[in-house]
């Protein structure tokens, strides 16, 4: 069968090879899915490796987003915006980068959470390699206002000025979102690397607006600091990344595939309750 896997170091935890396999199951394909952990510095021969024994595609996790970014030789538009490749595709002597992160999250947002980003105010916590890959996305949707809060100020007005001209995007940090003249927001997702580390951005409860949503990119870590300040704070709407690991998954399957999955299902299936 076609032959495809997830690589990453650490890759014990990840979720992709049962996404892929029950995306495969419903649509009747015939795959194999593997997850391989790659050795730091070792990303392009684990690579190697893979396309000599007949592999199709894979999907890239961390920290090889932008070696995977550095390996393709053709890299679709979005890959080349965000400056990572989370999914690549094998022909011959060509491989292709493309990057379904973004996409992924806003098709979780407005698809499977109901939110719209049009016309609606959007702080984005962060300006690391999560934060990149969904700056355009976000724009795409029309928020009235992107505001992109970093701790080290000057990695924000890097992101703002980059993609300044897709849209209205503003870069500060958390001092000034503190000043209540910026007032509240209708989505809040958190793209800091804190929670990994039971950390919490240094925002206040007063950021989220009436009928929030407040999305933590990463998934399965139950209520994160960021998501219980939320709660506390009355937010009704919490999210994890779960919607967002299954979407961009969807994306890579029909880029490889040529079939589109149902994604309910599986995000069913992966998700805990923010309790
Ligand atoms: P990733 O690929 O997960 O985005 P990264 O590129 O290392 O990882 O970026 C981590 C992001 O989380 C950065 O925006 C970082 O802020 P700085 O640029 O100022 O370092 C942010 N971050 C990490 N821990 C944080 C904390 N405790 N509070 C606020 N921001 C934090």
């Amino acid at each position: 069968s076609d032959k495809y896997a997830v690589v990453g170091n650490p890759i014990d935890h990840t979720k992709s090879p049962l996404i892929h396999l029950s995306f495969a199951k419903e649509t009747g394909q015939n795959i194999d899915y593997a997850a391989i952990e790659a050795p730091i510095g070792g990303f392009s021969e684990v690579v190697d490796k893979f396309r000599r024994e007949g592999g199709l595609g894979l999907n890239i996790t961390a920290p090889f987003k932008l070696d995977a970014f550095a390996y393709c030789t053709d890299l679709k538009e979005r890959a080349r915006l965000a400056g990572a490749v989370n999914a690549m595709k094998f022909e011959v002597d060509r491989v292709t980068g493309e990057n379904f992160d973004g996409v992924g999250l806003t098709n979780d947002i407005t698809r499977n959470l109901g939110r719209l980003m049009k016309g609606r105010r959007v702080a984005l916590l962060g300006a690391g390699g999560a934060a990149r890959g969904v700056v355009l996305p976000f724009l795409e949707q029309g928020p009235t206002e992107l505001v992109i809060v970093n701790r080290t100020v000057t990695k924000a007005e890097e992101l703002g000025r980059q993609f300044k001209q897709y849209g209205p995007i503003t870069a500060i940090g958390y001092s000034a979102l503190a000043d209540k003249k910026l007032g509240r927001f209708d989505l809040v997702v958190n793209a800091t690397s804190a929670s990994l580390r039971g950390e919490l951005p240094p925002i206040s409860p007063e950021v989220f607006g009436d009928d929030c949503l407040a999305y933590e990119l990463l998934y399965g870590k139950g209520l994160t600091p960021f998501l219980r300040l939320a709660r506390n704070a009355g937010v009704k709407r919490l999210a994890d990344g779960v919607g967002m690991l299954v979407e961009q998954a969807a994306e890579a399957f029909v880029w490889w595939r040529g079939l589109r999955p149902d994604t309910g299902t599986t995000i069913k299936k992966l998700t805990v309750p923010l309790e």
